[in-house]
């Protein structure tokens, strides 16, 4: 049996400039540095945007604090000529850890495709940052296909050019779930965690799927993470809007207490 250390992910979205983000982070680590015992081994990322990444880096760095960092998206693109985009290198040298990939809003809001969410997983995982490959399906979708037949397609399309050895991170975010109040049940999350666990196995084989950590996002709350996290086949959260509170993220993130 593999175990996966827990991950909880803090996806800021277009929220907080830089002056915010630095206050978020300092007393998100005071809390955190005071709850060292009650959350373990637990792993702890935030995702701020591009705009507060060098702030977050520097104060990271000069305080020695444990969070680690994420970028909410990345160019398909090593470097050149595409104006506005921000290449793996450039958020790799940041000290970015990992890159979400296709997230919702970024294919329903700016219509990136699964071909596109394919290059950005390739592209992250050849600048040396972990894609962490968001899937879900719609309230539309759900009706029609039932609830995995989306995410693992969506899946499948984000690993097809990834070498079988490149680490990942699947975020499992229904839809209609984000931002709605209106969570997943923890058994509609864990039915779909498992079948992607078992799309791995045959995508990527027994050692990948051993090992990959898929988190479950989509309102998750303090109040909520305890219960996800009990889960077998759910690793983790990536959570929107309880992120931009210190004091609720970092109830989320002690889910064991
Ligand atoms: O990426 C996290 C996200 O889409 C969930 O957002 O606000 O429902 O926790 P929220």
């Amino acid at each position: 049996l593999t175990a996966r250390t827990p991950l909880i992910a803090g996806n800021w979205k277009m929220n907080l400039d830089h002056l915010q983000a630095i206050a978020l982070v300092q007393k998100l680590s005071w809390s955190l540095k005071d709850a060292r015992h009650d959350y373990g081994d637990t792993e702890v990322a935030v995702f701020p945007p591009f705009t507060d990444l060098r702030s977050v880096q520097t104060l990271l760095t000069a305080d020695k604090l444990s969070l680690v960092l994420g970028a909410q998206d990345l160019s398909p693109h090593e470097s050149g000529a595409y104006t506005g985009d921000i290449s793996g290198a450039m958020l790799e040298k940041l000290g970015v850890h990992y890159a979400l990939v296709g997230h919702s809003e970024r294919r329903h809001g700016h219509g990136e495709s699964d071909e596109v969410v394919g290059a950005k997983t390739l592209a992250a995982h050849r600048a040396g940052l972990v894609p962490m490959i968001c899937v879900g399906e719609t309230a539309a979708d759900l009706a029609e296909h039932g609830a995995a037949a989306v995410p693992l397609a969506q899946l499948a399309a984000a690993v097809a050019q990834l070498p079988r050895d490149a680490e990942i991170v699947v975020a499992y975010e229904p839809v209609w779930a984000i931002g709605s109040g209106q969570a997943a049940t923890p058994e509609q999350a864990e039915e779909v965690a498992r079948a992607i666990r078992e799309a791995l196995r045959d995508l990527r084989g027994d050692d990948s799927a051993a090992a990959t950590r898929i988190l479950y996002g989509g309102s998750v709350t303090s109040q909520n993470i305890a219960a996800f996290l009990k889960q077998p086949n759910v690793d983790g959260a990536l959570v929107g809007g309880a992120s931009l509170k210190a004091d609720e993220f970092s109830r989320i993130v002690q889910f064991r207490k």
